[in-house]
């Protein structure tokens, strides 16, 4: 086998075929020795009289997944990704491309420029590059319609999912797909293609398909309310149009400017920040590359409560064998109704079969005594927020666990380091804290104590991967990283009802701003007991301002305990839908008259300032204390966890983007208006303006 002299691509001559390997782990990306690699194969495959075709096929995990978005940074070194694919394109010999793993993005491209594509039954293809908020930029746009069709094409693009090889087959975009051995299959493939005398098939030579127009009003409409706020999924539909109206060159110049422009937009970068610090964040600090995690083949969940079921369904999904622990066989029925539920919802759905419901079911047993844990790997308390109870539990599970099982707790907010220090062996106590519905919710919160042993938090890290979490390690401290910050935003959100502002007025202007959900029509959702408890449990060491601002327990008493009793923040109709409460109104003027408090008009910058500047100077002290390892897991847990923008790559970032030297400047505003104890920068803000720099250098 020939290496180029790029080192990742080689060519291998077999009989008349010309075999392309791509090695560049870990996804085959198309670095610039990638391309400059296809480059030289193609004019091999081109001046070698004897070769009649050319096989293209990666080693390793993956087809080539893309671009390598580690050169987005810089400027792009010839050759570009368009000549590559130009060249194969107009290649004289038909090149075969042999898809396994993922083709994404550009290596969709690669194989679109091909004559034919063949497939293993598991690979998938896509193009995802609107989740980086860029499109397909060298011929993607302008070849998938010509094969598949406008409304298909239009769908993949501007969504960016993947689909399966037979459901790609099925819509003509892979011409065969196989069980087994694929650089065999892709040969005989390829020779019989030759023997029957088969010519270059070029996609760039067909014309786009009839379509129905309405096809881009209609997806207009549906991308701008799934995907508010994001601003490629609608340059999508306006590229798709173009391609429609006109000739393939022209088409793939103008897509090839659309793409450039949107990958310096700001929100491309801050989509590409994100996708870079989701997988930064499993760089934990102290667990060495080569640290392998324990085997958990097979866990506990002590807690049949809401949690418990949604971390349940987790691992269930995940195809691990999973314990659940109740103290009655009822309490662990009703558990177990409700995870049937769960799963039953996914099928109506048509997220799983039927017979994959049940085969997930299957892995779900109950028990009421401790000695059902004796054999598993791992066990998650989910119990209720009392460190007593939980301190009780850890001494229970001491006494019957393996000496190697790993202990996690779900809690979010008590001391990771007491509860650690009531095991046994502190070194196998760490925190795994999911976020309601655990089930959905992308988010993984780990958490490490002192004592924890680097391979458990090589455990928890690797096994969120494993549930398809997002899992950031966090450090000791109240509320972590997640609840800290969010702490510091329902304080403001409450602050401003006393000082004028309304319910409905937070909420439009964090929605506005990009969240789903609004602190009240979330504090609705949650429910006002548990606010109120959740209160309750830290009441004692809040200012004397916050321990005033009993507002929340004021609605408990009206009986206003949010949508599970029609009336919370809002006034809720039996669809659930919100509406504005006077009662509300006046009892909050009845509040602030109690304590001489004059209502003011407050504006929509004010709102969005204090609740969002109150969680970054907050993510500061956080980050200053070691509680977070770096400004990036603040904002993945920011936009898995709790809704912030991904546009907007998370508080940290915007605080960038923004400016440090305006952030702390309002900081300073509202220390004066506010409170000190509120405001004051954190040091790290401080010293970081002073020396002219963000979060992010
Ligand atoms: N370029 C460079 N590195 C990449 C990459 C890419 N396109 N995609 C993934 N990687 C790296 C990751 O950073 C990670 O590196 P580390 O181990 O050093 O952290 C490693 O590959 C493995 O990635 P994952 O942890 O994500 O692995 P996975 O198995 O869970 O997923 C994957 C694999 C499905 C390929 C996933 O990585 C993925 O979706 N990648 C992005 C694909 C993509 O967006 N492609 C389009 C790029 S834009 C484009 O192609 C158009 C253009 O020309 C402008």
């Amino acid at each position: 086998m020939k290496k180029l002299d790029t080192q990742t691509v080689s060519v291998a001559k077999r009989g008349s075929l010309l075999v392309v390997t791509i090695d560049n782990p870990p996804v085959n990306a198309l670095s610039h020795s990638v391309r400059a690699g296809l480059l030289e194969a193609v004019n091999a495959l081109e001046s070698d009289a004897d070769a009649r075709a050319m096989v293209i096929i990666c080693k390793g995990r993956t087809f080539i997944a893309g671009a390598d978005i580690h050169e987005f940074k810089r400027p792009m070194q010839a050759p570009l990704l368009g000549e590559v694919i130009e060249r194969l394109d107009a290649a004289t010999k038909p090149i075969v491309a042999a898809i396994h793993g993922t083709a994404l993005g550009g290596g969709l491209e690669v194989a679109l420029a091909c004559s034919y594509r063949i497939a293993l039954d598991q690979a998938r293809v896509g193009f995802p590059e609107v989740k980086l908020g860029i499109l397909p930029g060298s011929g993607g746009s302008v070849r998938l319609p010509r094969l598949i069709g406008v409304a298909p094409a239009l769908t993949m693009i501007s969504e960016g999912g993947q689909i399966s090889a037979r459901d790609a087959c099925d819509k003509g975009l892979i011409d065969a797909v196989v069980s087994e051995d694929l650089e065999a299959a892709a040969i005989s493939f390829t020779e019989k293609l030759v023997a029957e005398g088969a010519k270059v098939c070029r996609v760039s030579a067909l014309p786009v398909p009839g379509f129905d127009p309405a096809v881009f009003d209609t997806s207009r409409a549906m991308l701008s309310k799934k995907y508010k706020g994001f601003r490629a999924p609608l340059v999508a539909v306006d590229l798709m149009k173009m391609v429609t109206e006109t000739p393939f060159a022209e088409a793939i110049a103008s897509e090839y400017k659309v793409c450039k422009d949107l990958l310096v937009s700001p929100q491309s970068r801050a989509l590409r920040h994100i996708f870079a610090a989701e997988r930064e964040a499993l760089n934990v600090a102290g667990v060495g590359a080569d640290l392998r995690p324990r085997d958990v083949r097979r866990v506990a969940i002590v807690g049949p409560g809401t949690m418990g079921r949604g971390i349940a369904c987790c691992f269930q999904n995940a195809g691990i064998p999973v314990i659940l622990i109740g103290r009655s066989d009822d309490s662990l029925a009703s558990a177990v109704k409700a995870i049937r539920k769960i799963h039953e919802a996914n099928v109506k759905r048509g997220g799983i079969t039927a017979d994959e419901m049940e085969r997930r079911m299957a892995l779900l047993t109950t028990a009421t005594s401790y000695e059902a844990v004796a054999d598993v790997d791992l066990v998650i308390e989910a119990v209720t927020e009392e460190l007593n109870v939980k301190k009780d539990i850890f001494a229970r599970l001491d006494a019957v666990l393996r000496k190697d099982a790993i202990i996690a707790t779900n809690t979010s907010f008590l001391d990771i380091e007491e509860l650690a220090a009531s095991s046994a062996d502190p070194s196998r106590v760490a925190g795994m804290h999911f976020f309601n519905p655990a089930h959905v919710m992308k988010l993984l919160e780990n958490v490490r104590a002192l004592k924890t042993a680097p391979d458990v938090l090589a455990t928890t890290t690797a096994l969120g991967k494993r549930l398809g979490k997002v899992p950031v390690m966090a450090g000791r401290s109240e509320g972590f990283i997640a609840n800290r910050m969010l702490s510091k935003r329902t304080r403001e959100a409450q602050f401003l009802l006393e000082d004028g502002a309304t319910p409905q007025q937070v909420d439009r202007v964090l929605t506005a701003f990009g969240f789903p959900i609004g602190p009240f029509a979330l504090a609705d959702l949650a429910g006002m007991d548990i606010m109120a408890a959740a209160r309750a449990a830290r009441v004692a060491r809040m200012s004397p301002r916050e321990q005033r601002c009993n507002i929340v327990d004021r609605l408990v008493a009206a009986g206003r305990l949010g949508q599970k009793s029609s009336a919370g923040y809002y006034a809720y109709d039996e669809s659930r839908k919100p509406s504005h409460a006077p009662e509300v109104d006046m009892l909050l003027e009845a509040y602030r008259s109690e304590y001489g408090l004059a209502a003011r008009a407050i504006t929509d910058e004010e709102i969005l300032e204090r609740c969002l500047y109150a969680m970054v100077n907050e993510a500061a002290k956080i980050l200053e204390e070691g509680g977070a390892a770096r400004p990036g897991d603040i904002d993945v847990i920011w936009t898995n966890g709790f809704g912030f923008p991904t546009y907007l790559g998370g508080p940290m970032f915007y605080a960038d983007a923004v400016g440090l030297p305006r952030v702390k400047e309002a900081l300073d505003k509202y220390s004066e208006l506010v409170g000190e104890p509120f405001f004051k920068p954190a040091p790290l803000i401080e010293r970081l303006v002073a020396e002219g720099r963000g979060f992010y250098g």
